[in-house]
């Protein structure tokens, strides 16, 4: 009797694997990233079942190039064991101002086809960026703004700061699936680049670690590439917070950021990359009520941690003269005037961000989760520019080594513009008091 019910579960098992009828191995949550070289981008996708290769297709007017890629089982660290094979292949030595078209997937299942453009080389390129951060799957307000202007061309890449999905590895990760799918329509045409929040944090950061495929790889969250005038560094300030994962995260962090920033500063670097912009997703600066460190004086990721305040970033990144340091993580828009160590440090008082004399901070951390929106502290503290509860995010183009232009989309108020500002700087390098100027651009 035992047997015959063995061989009857076997001979449906087979029926149905010959069958067919339940496809996984179509590529679903496609998403692009650059890569470590200028002209390269990496493609990414899931399937829930093994296939033998990870291909993309790609070409100018059809699909006649293909590149091979590898793929690598990833397990949600929930009780459902939930797991898919995560494809990962980088199209490289792609022609400069190109549109491609490409698909990916493998002989058992190719995605639809979709494009993206290859920026102009470094030296002319004027790149225009989508940057927020805490995007849900849930009330995810800016979601549909986002991907209409995306696919008709507006933006060169999104920067996403941190916070995403809410949570990827909800239900089982099952939420992870469904927020990559919801992105798809952005990520799948530009470069989708990130850094790691707080919501990222369960199973050591693996939901976030295995679906993005960064620069530096899934073992290490920091990386940093060039867009144009831009030199763009992403760091995790959540190796400050969440020491139960040790406290070498955050020192190898430390010191791959200072070796960074002294390589973005030689002089032949920060001529072609003057605008050294960081990113990461808590402030070390708000005036918000919600009782987050960045409400506090002496914020982890600002000051460094310990009664002896080591690794703190804002001298690092003052000593090194970044010029702009973007966050998110409160479910507001804040900007900031040029602050250092509490004190603002304008420009002139009528041009505060012409030629400012310490970094430009802002927060967009509002694109529309279900947590809501945060609110302000009245009065703000007189470091306080601009705050909008207002859902949205924020646009950025870079125009050239003096000129950068953002302005803030409220999505509440349909597209309007309820902010926007130039920073302009007629050179770049340390502020007038940086420890190390000496090593900075500005010597010459
Ligand atoms: C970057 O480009 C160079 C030259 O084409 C090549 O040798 C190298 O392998 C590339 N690196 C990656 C990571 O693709
Ligand atoms: C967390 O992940 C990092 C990167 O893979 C690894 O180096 C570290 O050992 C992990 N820590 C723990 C506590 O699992
Ligand atoms: C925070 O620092 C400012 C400026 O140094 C000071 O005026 C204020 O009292 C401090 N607040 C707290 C809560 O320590
Ligand atoms: C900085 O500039 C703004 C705008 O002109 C002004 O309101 C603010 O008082 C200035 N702050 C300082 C410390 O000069
Ligand atoms: C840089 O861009 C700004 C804004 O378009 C423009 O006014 C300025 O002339 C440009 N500078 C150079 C050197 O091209
Ligand atoms: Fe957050």
């Amino acid at each position: 009797m035992m047997f015959e019910i063995k061989d009857l579960l076997l001979s449906l098992f087979f029926s149905n694997a010959l069958t067919g009828d339940i496809v996984l191995t179509r590529p679903e949550q496609i998403h692009l990233a650059f890569g470590q070289n200028d002209s390269d981008i990496v493609v990414t996708w899931s399937t829930f079942d093994k296939t033998e290769t990870s291909l993309v297709e790609y070409g100018i007017d059809d699909l006649t190039v293909r590149a091979k890629g590898t793929s690598k089982l990833f397990v949600d660290g929930g009780s459902g064991k939930h797991s898919q094979y995560i494809h990962t292949v980088t199209l490289n030595n792609l022609l400069p101002d190109t549109k491609y078209i490409y698909h990916c997937g493998s002989d058992l299942g190719w995605s639809d086809i979709f494009w993206f453009k290859t920026p102009p080389v470094q030296e002319i390129w004027q790149p225009h960026i989508a940057i927020y951060g805490d995007l849900g799957n849930e009330n995810a307000q800016s979601l549909a703004r986002l991907q209409e202007e995306t696919q008709r061309g507006m933006y060169d890449a999104i920067l996403h700061v941190g916070d995403f999905a809410y949570d990827m590895d909800s239900e089982n990760a099952e939420i992870g699936d469904e927020f990559m799918r919801q992105i798809e329509s952005i990520a799948a045409y530009v470069p989708y680049m990130t850094c790691p929040g707080n919501h990222e944090e369960k199973y050591n950061f693996s939901n976030y670690r295995e679906r993005f495929s960064m620069i530096n790889g899934p073992d290490f969250p920091a990386f940093s590439f060039n867009m144009g005038p831009l030199h763009v560094i992403s760091i995790s300030t959540e190796v400050y917070y969440f020491l139960n994962y040790g406290i070498k995260p955050l020192v190898l962090q430390y010191e791959w950021l200072e070796k960074d920033l002294i390589k973005a500063n030689l002089p032949e670097n920060r001529e072609k990359q003057p605008w050294v912009v960081v990113m990461g997703h808590r402030p070390m600066y708000c005036s918000n009520t919600d009782g987050d460190d960045c409400t506090k004086n002496e914020t982890l990721t600002r000051v460094g941690i310990s009664f002896f305040h080591f690794f703190g970033l804002e001298k690092l990144l003052y000593d090194h003269g970044v010029d702009l340091e973007i966050w998110a993580h409160e479910h507001t828009y804040e900007r900031l005037w040029p602050i250092y160590n509490h004190k603002v440090y304008n420009g002139s008082l009528e041009y505060p961000y012409t030629n400012p004399n310490a970094p430009v901070h802002f927060t967009t951390g509002s694109a529309g989760c279900k947590e809501g929106r945060d609110n302000f502290v009245h009065p703000r503290p007189e470091w306080s520019a601009f705050a909008s509860r207002d859902y949205g995010y924020t646009r950025m183009k870079a125009y050239n080594a003096t000129h950068l232009y953002f302005e803030q989309v409220s999505d509440d108020k349909h597209g309007a513009i309820i902010d926007s500002f130039w920073v302009i700087k007629d050179s770049h390098g340390g502020y007038p008091n940086s420890v190390i100027k000496e090593r900075n651009g500005d010597k010459k």
